[in-house]
């Protein structure tokens, strides 16, 4: 079966990411490489989740910073220092950040200024170490919620935590 761009998709979104979640998982099964696990959890996600704007991963580079990683979209900046914007909080505090409106998010990265809301979510290997950071940009205000969250995270954990 082909994974290229669909029009028969699920409307409701948690039957979305359940259907990309398994496609995902097919795609990589066998494939160690992380750097392909990341491009591939990219493309196949903003490819398939309308309103996905920017989508990719920030790689933990050294204590503090995070260096762009795959991703799909226009240009992203290419470092971010734990704790800067809403990359750098998921970093340093390990939580999920869904911002609905990153103008009002203080010390927010603007690398695109179409970008309005975000949300950003800590990557972890299977010994729990913080390896990443994955980050879905949205032109449309609020676009993220608990689904999303959820979904997502059920993604990064079947993806990196094995
Ligand atoms: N919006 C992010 C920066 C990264 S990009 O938008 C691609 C932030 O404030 O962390």
């Amino acid at each position: 079966m082909s994974y290229a761009a669909r029009d028969d998709r699920p409307t409701d979104k948690a039957a979305r990411y359940q259907e990309v979640a398994e496609e995902i998982a097919s795609v990589l099964d066998g494939e160690p490489n992380r750097t392909a696990r990341m491009a591939t959890v990219a493309s196949m996600l903003h490819d398939a989740m309308p309103g996905y704007f920017w989508t990719g991963f920030y790689v933990v580079d050294g204590p503090d910073e995070l260096v762009v990683g795959p991703y799909q979209g226009t240009l992203g900046c290419l470092r971010i220092k734990f704790g800067r914007g809403v990359c750098g909080a998921a970093a340093a505090t390990r939580q999920v950040q869904i911002v609905e409106d990153v103008n009002a998010f203080p010390g927010h990265i603007a690398c695109d200024s179409r970008s309005n809301s975000e949300i950003v979510l800590p990557v972890t290997d299977a010994e729990g170490e913080l390896i990443a950071v994955f980050d879905v940009d949205s032109t449309e205000f609020g676009r993220f919620d608990q689904v999303d969250a959820e979904w997502l995270g059920r993604i990064l954990q079947r993806t990196f935590a094995v």
